[in-house]
């Protein structure tokens, strides 16, 4: 919660004439938490209705890297936690594989309240949802996006186009560097597709070892 001198001492500033404030590192898991708390109660939308828990995101709020899921499903109403159910399960398995942990990168959804039976989020629910991403993206400012999905990836990069397409190219949201491949749910379902997404994994490792050095 910002107290009323904290709100007192900005307006000086700006008064001042200071327009701007870098914030140190470390104050962004707090502004993180203060935000998935306020937007908890959300009821911009009718995914309200069923939500046990609000999911907003987690991992490190300082990350080179953001993945972004669909929605949240059955154990993740229940822990308030993203990808913690069998895709979660498979999602960590992905990360180990190319040498990084859930510590490193921050997971979040276009959704944060369980659609339904883990149907797809409806139009005016991602919309709905989607500033409370936007933000996140602001406040972590990742160099590299991992879309999970078609979902994740038709959404933000506002297209029709296939999987199939769509994750043989790089793209640019926000300026910032995605990549796009199948929803770890998608690969459970279907384990032909576990090759293509290793050649996408691959190619979102080298970029991420590249920022590395
Ligand atoms: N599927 C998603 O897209 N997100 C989750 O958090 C869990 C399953």
């Amino acid at each position: 919660m910002i107290s009323r001198e904290l709100i007192q001492h900005l307006e000086l500033l700006n008064n001042l004439g200071v327009k701007e404030l870098f914030l140190p590192p470390s104050s962004k898991a707090e502004i993180l938490k203060e935000l998935s708390i306020k937007y908890s109660t959300c009821t911009k939308c009718k995914l309200h209705t069923g939500r046990i828990k609000f999911v907003y995101g987690e991992g490190n709020p300082d990350a080179l890297a953001m993945l972004i899921g669909e929605g949240p499903g059955e154990q993740e109403n229940l822990t308030g936690r993203p990808f913690v159910g069998p895709a979660g399960n498979l999602l960590t398995n992905m990360l180990k594989a190319i040498n990084l942990s859930r510590e490193d990168v921050y997971i979040c959804n276009i959704v944060k309240c369980r659609p339904p039976n883990n149907r797809n989020p409806e139009p005016e629910e991602r919309e709905a949802c989607l500033p409370y991403l936007l933000e996140q993206i602001d406040i972590i400012q990742p160099k590299l996006i991992l879309m999970l999905g078609l979902v994740a990836a038709q959404t933000l990069l506002n297209t029709k186009l296939s999987m199939e397409k769509l994750r043989q190219t790089t793209h640019s949201f926000q300026g910032i560097k995605t990549f796009v491949t199948y929803h770890p749910s998608a690969l459970l379902r279907n384990p032909n597709w576990k090759k293509p997404a290793w050649q996408d994994l691959q190619r979102f490792q080298a970029e991420y070892v590249k920022l590395l050095q």
